[in-house]
């Protein structure tokens, strides 16, 4: 499964990059506007630092703006993924823009049925919003299993991201429910090498190590 980080904090992309773990990034107008800078702005520094598929979602909501807006974002970098959210005038958008070549996020998608209508359309990924199907009491990840079994039955190409995920099992739980991708926030990419016996384990071999030398005689 690839890990993308879901921010658009530049301090975060380094310190995730500089792991050499993360395949690629997702914002959202959410995430661009806590960074204060424009998107286009925003998003070529955060290509500077990802060299991975980078989505940038538009924030019209009508097809055709939509389809001029999403052009205008895939200019700045070539690895840019255009976001379009799962409307009928973003279903028609995300159509015209993977027709022309362009590759589309649709994002917001709640429902299996949702996310046919994206594969239809030709998406390049589609976003099942798991953090938020849990928020108002379904379960999340059942919407991730029955994505990947429906795309696999009918060989869509169209890529499944679990989005909205909240916690280190949500990430395990998309990797076994089959996602291709899993967008996570800092936070819970930094809580995926938590463990205590690891710690515990490696604090332990350090003072066996040390112990080892200082009692080993210097030779000659
Ligand atoms: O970027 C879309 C999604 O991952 C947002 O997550 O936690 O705001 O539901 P959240």
């Amino acid at each position: 499964m690839k890990f993308f980080l879901d921010t658009a904090n530049l301090d975060e992309l380094k310190k995730g990059a500089s792991w050499g773990i993360v395949d690629g990034v997702t914002t959202n107008p959410t995430l661009i506007a806590k960074e204060g800078r424009p998107i286009e702005e925003q998003i070529r520094l955060i290509c500077d630092i990802v060299d991975g598929d980078i989505s940038a979602e538009v924030v019209s909501t009508e097809t055709s703006a939509m389809i001029e807006e999403g052009k205008r974002l895939a200019r700045i970098h070539k690895n840019i993924v255009v976001k379009c959210p799962l409307t009928r005038d973003g279903i028609r958008a995300t159509a015209a823009l993977s027709k022309s070549g362009i590759r589309v996020n649709v994002t917001l998608c709640f429902t299996a049925g949702q996310a046919l209508l994206a594969a239809k359309a030709g998406a390049y990924i589609i976003s099942p919003f798991v953090g938020r199907l849990d928020d108002v009491g379904y379960t999340g990840m059942d919407l991730v299993r029955s994505i990947t079994q429906i795309y696999k039955n009918y060989n869509f190409k169209t890529q499944v991201l679990a989005a909205s995920l909240r916690s280190p099992t949500h990430v395990i739980d998309s990797a076994l429910a089959g996602a291709h991708i899993g967008t996570m926030p800092f936070k819970v990419l930094d809580m995926l090498f938590n463990h205590p016996l690891t710690d515990k384990g490696l604090d332990q071999f350090l003072k066996d190590y040390a112990k080892a030398f200082q009692e080993t005689p210097v030779a000659g």
